[in-house]
This record gives structure tokens, C-alpha cells and sequence, in this order.
């Protein structure tokens, strides 16, 4: 079976598409800085997958290269060379990239330019990226497709564009066929059904869903709503909230896809095409868990917009992939996560 490196794969979406890949039966090198991260999930994941869990875990930094270089090497020794990278390492607030830029650039570019001459030095140039629908940027456009311009209002999603831009690069004009496939999502949400991982957010949560969650176990007192007079169902922002575990299967879709292919360059979005707006959520969040969440509506922050939510079609016919869980699965799971783990992996 193929060895896959996984940069970031501490983090909430890396951790969960791990076990998407030992339950497939990949042999796993995971590389994390645990910057924004526990390595506590490991052993979470080692629980999980008892007969499956074929995974190294090498902490470091993909900004230190030969830290990077060292990983490849040893794989190679190993015989278990890494065949292809899912590259989720990065950090992801989009206020506290406005607040540090230069520690975005420098932590998000650098790092994937390490990476990616790192991979070039080992033949190694299968890589799935994830990229993100902020890079859409303000759109009065409700369903977006991959077509609608890219310009992000943020300098997160600026290293997103560049990252992309990179590996355009290195398809059109490499001498060696890289295939690459960046990775859109809309808002990843929920947990995996166990309760054993999910998203733990480090300070209090920039996203909805763990913001609801701490709500509902009370580690703060109410949700702030902010703006409630857009153009939707009830005034509140309306987006597109995808099952994390979905999510965790469109990364092992993307790179089946892949290995099939000779040179490849394909942006993909995912999302699951349906809108919720935050109202909506806390709602379904209410009914299914059976609990209260309290809420104050507030103005607008400047920058948002009313509604985002993927056109996912071009995702649908080429991958061999589905979003499969409903709103009312990722309620059940997000709360099973939190209620075990009221504090995350601390605890
Ligand atoms: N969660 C979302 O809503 C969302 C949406 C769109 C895109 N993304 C992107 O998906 C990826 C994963 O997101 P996530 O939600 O799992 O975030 P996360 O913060 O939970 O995971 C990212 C992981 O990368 C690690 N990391 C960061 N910089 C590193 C470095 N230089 N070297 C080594 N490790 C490093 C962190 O410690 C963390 O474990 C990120 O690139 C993020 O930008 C996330």
C-alpha cells in the first residue's frame, strides 16, 4: 500500500482524514508543528483504527527543510517512500491574518514552497491542497463554481490564492508531471460519530459550529448573531456546512483520483451545494441535541456577506464522491464530541 505524507494532520481536518486513510489501509507519515494543534489525537486515532494504524509521526516544521528532508529520507530508508502529500498545514484565521500578516505569509508560503522543493528533490509530485472558498472573496453571486473570480479580502486567503498560483506553476512549466488537485471547502463542521476527535479550537472559536457547541456546554454564556437583515430565509448569513467525516472523504477521493492520472491541475470546490442560515443551525442544533442555545442578534461585521454557498457539480462528476450526512448528523456528532470533551484534547 502506498505511503502518503499528511502535513498538518493534528489539525481537525487532517486528523480525521488520517483515519479516512488507515481505514483504507495506507501506511501514514504525519508531519504537524501542533501550533494550533494536539498530538493528543494520535492516540485518538490509535484507538480508532487498531488493526489499520500504519502512522509515523514526525513533529516539526515545514518552514525548517531540512527538518522536511529528513522526513523523505527517512521513509525512503524505511522503504516506505512517500508516494503522494495531502497538504493541510496552515494557519487559518482569517482576523489573526490581518492582525500578523507577515507570520501568515511567512508560515503558510514558506512552508509550501519548502514543501514542494522538498517533494520536487524526492520525484515525489502527487498533492492534494487544501485551498479554501474565501479566496472567492465578496460576491453578491450566491452559488459560487470555480469559474467566479478569485479575490480574497484577507491575507489568509491571499497565501491560498499564491499557494494555488504556485502549483499552477509547477504544472504549466516543470519539466516533471505534477498532478494536483486544490481543495475548496466551504465551512467543515461536526466530528466523527465516535466522540473520540473533532474540532478544538485553541482561544475562543473564530467558526459557528464550535462556537454553538461551547454555547451548549456552557463554556460561554451566548451566541453573538452578527447581522440579521440580510437577503435570506430569516435575516441571518446563510452558508454551506459540510459533514467533516464528508470532507475527510472527498482528500481520499481527490488522491485516488490522482493516482490514476499523468499530469493534472484541477481546483475543485467542496461543499454540499445546500445553504443553512445560522438561525437555521441553531435550531436543528436545539431539536437534535435537545438543549438551548442562547443568542443575541448584532450588527453586520464589515467584509461579510449574506449568503456563500458551493456550486459542488464540478466535484460530483469528477470525483467518485458524495456528501453523505445531513445537518442533523452533524449536530449529533459535534455535540457527542463536545460533551465528551468539554475542553478538547486537554482534558
Ligand atoms: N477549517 C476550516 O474551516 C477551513 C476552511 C477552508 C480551508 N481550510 C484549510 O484547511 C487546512 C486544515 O484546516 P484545519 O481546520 O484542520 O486547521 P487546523 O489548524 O486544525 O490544522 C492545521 C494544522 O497545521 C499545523 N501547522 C500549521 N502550520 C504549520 C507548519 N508551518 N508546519 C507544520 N505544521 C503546521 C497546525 O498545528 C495544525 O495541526 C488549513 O490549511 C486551512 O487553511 C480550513
Amino acid at each position: 500500500m502506498k505511503s502518503i505524507l499528511v502535513t498538518g494532520g493534528c489539525g481537525f481536518i487532517g486528523s480525521h482524514t488520517c483515519l479516512s486513510l488507515l481505514e483504507k489501509g495506507y501506511y501514514l507519515f504525519v508531519v504537524d508543528s501542533c501550533v494550533n494543534s494536539s498530538d493528543q489525537v494520535l492516540r485518538k486515532l490509535k484507538n480508532l483504527s487498531i488493526i489499520n494504524f500504519k502512522l509515523k509521526y514526525l513533529k516539526g516544521d515545514l518552514r525548517d527543510i531540512s527538518f522536511l528532508r529528513r522526513v523523505f529520507e527517512e521513509a525512503k530508508k524505511c522503504n516506505k517512500p512517500i508516494s503522494s502529500v495531502i497538504h493541510f498545514a496552515g494557519l487559518k484565521s482569517i482576523s489573526e491574518s490581518i492582525r500578523y500578516p507577515l507570520e501568515y505569509w511567512d508560515n503558510n508560503v514558506i512552508g509550501s514552497i519548502n514543501l514542494f522543493k522538498i517533494m520536487e528533490e524526492f520525484s515525489c509530485r502527487t498533492i492534494v491542497f487544501s485551498s479554501s472558498a474565501c479566496i472567492y472573496g465578496l460576491t453578491n453571486q450566491t452559488f459560487i463554481n470555480e469559474e467566479c473570480e478569485v479575490k480574497p479580502t484577507n491575507p489568509y486567503g491571499q497565501t491560498k490564492v499564491t499557494i494555488e498560483k504556485i502549483l499552477k506553476d509547477l504544472f504549466v512549466n516543470s519539466l516533471s508531471e505534477w498532478k494536483i488537485l486544490c481543495l475548496r471547502y466551504f465551512n467543515p463542521v461536526g466530528a466523527h460519530h465516535s466522540g473520540e476527535i473533532g474540532e478544538d479550537p485553541i482561544g475562543v472559536p473564530n467558526n459557528l459550529f464550535p462556537y454553538i457547541s461551547q454555547v451548549a456546554i456552557k463554556r460561554r454564556k451566548e451566541l453573538d448573531v452578527f447581522g440579521s437583515d440580510w437577503k435570506t430565509i430569516d435575516g441571518t448569513g446563510v452558508r454551506d456546512y459540510i459533514h467533516i467525516m464528508d470532507l475527510a472523504e472527498a482528500h481520499l477521493a481527490a488522491l485516488e483520483y490522482l493516482f490514476d492520472k499523468k499530469k493534472n491541475f484541477l481546483v475543485l470546490n467542496i461543499g454540499t451545494g445546500i445553504g443553512t442560515s445560522v438561525l437555521e443551525l441553531v435550531k436543528i442544533f436545539e431539536k437534535t441535541n435537545n438543549c438551548k442555545i442562547p443568542y443575541k442578534l448584532k450588527m453586520r461585521r464589515t467584509g461579510d456577506v449574506g449568503s456563500v454557498i458551493a456550486d459542488n457539480k464540478k466535484a460530483l462528476a469528477i470525483l467518485n464522491w458524495s456528501p453523505k450526512r445531513n445537518l442533523e448528523d452533524i449536530c449529533k456528532d459535534g455535540w457527542n464530541w463536545q460533551k465528551n470533551n468539554p475542553y478538547g484534547f486537554q482534558k
